[in-house]
């Protein structure tokens, strides 16, 4: 599996003024209860794409949000500032693109490694009596994963399914200390 591992960096960097068509630079949209947030600016676009793991935030028409990893998939669209004049709903200081034109920021997601690792299901409704290595709180197995390859000495971890909570071990020797049934806990090795 190769798997890209983002991490935070300060920039949050005007990138510039786009054309937008039906197709969308940015594909994910901002909506609340099926409408534009009503108060759009860019801090709160930006905030919102960085939350969802985007890395580019995007105003457009004074009040809709959009979030991608790719301003130029469609090759370079972007344009003179000129043609982003609409001021945004939630602050009248600001630019929010213009009709059909998004004003696009780094939301300071910058993928920081790719690289390949594997790991399996070893015990299902299982933990380890040892105590772990490190514990984390991750999104699940896929995060958790990502924390051991990560990490220097990670052979295996226990995730919680429920909690998303992790634990790392840095040896297989602890799996002679003992299991216990747990439910909804399950023991991964890395391969
Ligand atoms: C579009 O972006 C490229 C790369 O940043 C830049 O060189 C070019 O001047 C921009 N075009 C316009 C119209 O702003
Ligand atoms: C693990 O156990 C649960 C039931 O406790 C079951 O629903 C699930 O399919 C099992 N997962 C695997 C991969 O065996």
């Amino acid at each position: 599996m190769l798997i890209s591992i983002f991490f935070l960096t300060e920039s949050n960097a005007y990138v510039g003024c786009f054309v937008d068509t039906w197709k969308r630079l940015l594909p994910h949209r901002y909506r609340l209860n099926g409408a534009d947030y009503p108060d759009m600016e860019n801090n709160r676009c930006l905030f919102y794409c960085r939350d969802q793991g985007y890395k580019f935030a995007g105003t457009e028409d004074g009040g809709e949000c959009f979030c991608g990893d790719n301003p130029y998939q469609y090759g370079p669209k972007n344009v003179s500032d000129y043609y982003c004049k609409a001021t945004c709903n939630g602050d009248s200081d600001q630019i929010c693109g213009s009709y059909w034109k998004i004003s696009v920021y780094e939301t300071g997601l910058l993928p920081l490694i790719q690289r390949r690792f594997g790991y399996k299901l070893l015990l299902n409704n299982t933990i380890l009596t040892a105590p772990a290595n490190q514990v984390l709180t991750s999104s699940g197995k896929l995060e958790c994963a990502q924390y051991c390859s990560l990490s220097m000495n990670c052979k295996g971890f226990v995730i919680s399914k429920e909690t998303g909570i992790c634990s790392l071990y840095n040896s297989f020797e602890i799996m002679c200390e003992g299991v216990q049934h747990a439910e909804k806990f399950q023991v991964f090795m890395m391969k």
